[in-house]
Order: structure tokens, then sequence, then C-alpha cells
């Protein structure tokens, strides 16, 4: 599949290009990752090299994992990383520390889900995050997900393991509104 470009209110969602590298390997290093997220730990700028030089390629060549990162103007520094994999059918994501607080993955979760419906034969897309990550909680409930439970995650841990986390799914037509249900 070839590479697609989102545009939102305040952002360009594109691909993730080998001039980022820094600002992933940046990001990676934040200790919310080591809690919250799958990504190696410690994060290497190697690991930032393998992400945007074959797992972005990649998945976007296969389809298998679309990928987008945040930017507030077309060739912009990247802000985040927002995935989607079809197999697993959930999306993923997350905000360098200085871009938070201001709803932007909202509004890319949004436009990512959007995309899917609009293009994809797939009528419903998941969310997961490990329990307590109630920032990325915050976010698929404001974009309209639907809490059905905590059970085991999808994604592998960096242990191995699937630890216990919150899942949730969106469906085809559901408005972008909060949903009753989720955990305080
Ligand atoms: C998850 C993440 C992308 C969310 O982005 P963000 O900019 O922090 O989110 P927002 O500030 O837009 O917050 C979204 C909602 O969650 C709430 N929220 C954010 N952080 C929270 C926290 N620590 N505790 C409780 N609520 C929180 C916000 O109040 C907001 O809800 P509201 O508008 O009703 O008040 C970002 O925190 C991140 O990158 N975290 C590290 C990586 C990660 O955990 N990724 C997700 C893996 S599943």
């Amino acid at each position: 599949m070839d590479p697609v470009t989102l545009v939102t209110a305040r952002m360009v969602l594109s691909t993730p290009e080998a001039e980022d590298v820094e600002l992933v390997a940046e990001y990676c290093t934040d200790p919310l990752f080591e809690r919250f997220m799958a990504t190696p730990w410690p994060y290497r700028v190697a690991d930032a090299e393998y992400f945007l030089s074959k797992v972005v390629p990649v998945g976007w060549a296969t389809g298998r994992e679309l990928t987008w990162a945040l930017r507030s103007a077309p060739v912009g520094p990247l802000l985040g990383v927002i995935g989607w994999r079809p197999r697993l059918g959930d999306i993923g994501y997350w905000l360098g520390a200085p871009h938070r607080g201001s709803g932007l993955m909202t509004e890319a979760v949004d436009a990512v889900t959007d995309w899917i419906f609009a293009t994809q034969s797939v009528d419903t897309i998941g969310w997961e995050c490990f329990v307590g990550n109630l920032a990325s909680l915050g976010v698929a409930r404001k974009a309209g997900f639907t809490f059905t439970g905590e059970g085991p995650s999808h994604v592998v841990a960096r242990d191995g393991g699937h630890p216990i986390s919150w899942h949730g799914v969106i469906s085809r037509g559901d408005p972008h509104a909060p949903n009753p249900g989720w955990p305080a």
C-alpha cells in the first residue's frame, strides 16, 4: 500500500522519515514508555533507526502496519506517532512529552479512524493500554471508543507476556464523543 497523508485542523499526518530519528529516539526514552509501551527499553538511536528504516516502510508496503507521524506542518518536526495494525485490529499511539496536554492525539485518532472506516473493509477498530494508563484511556474515551473490559493485552510486552490491559472498540458510524462505562 502507498503511504497516505491525512490532514486535520492542526496537523498533517504523514510518513515518519529517516530525518525523524533524533526526535523518535529522544521521545521514546520518556520513562512513561518503560511503563506503558512495548517499545525497547532502554531505547537507543539504533531502535529509532530500525523503526524508521524497516518497521515503517515495510509496514506500509505490506499493509500490515500503517504508521503516521503527527506534524504541525507538512515538513514540520515530528510531534508523535500513531499506527494501526489490521491483523491485531488495534490502533496505538504516543506523543513526545512537550506536545501533550492539548488534545492533539485525540484529533489524530479521529482522523485515522475516519480514514480506516472510509477506505478499509473493517467495521471495528480496537484500542488497548496497560492498566493505569489514564492518558491513553482519556484519548480513547474522547475519540468515541467504548470500554469493553479488562484482560490480557494483545500486544506482546517486553518480557514476552500479555499484561492485564484496558480494552475498547470503536465501530463504523460511532460518533467521536465520550461514552459512559470507562474506569474512573
Ligand atoms: C497517551 C498520550 C498520547 C495522550 O496524549 P495527551 O496529550 O497526554 O492526552 P490529552 O492531554 O489530550 O488528554 C486526553 C484526556 O486524558 C486525560 N488525561 C491525560 N493525562 C491524564 C492522566 N495522567 N491522568 C488522568 N487523566 C489524564 C485528559 O485530562 C484528557 O481528558 P479531558 O479532556 O476530559 O480532560 C500521551 O500521554 C503519551 O504519549 N503517553 C506516553 C505513551 C503512551 O502511553 N501511549 C499510549 C500507549 S497505549
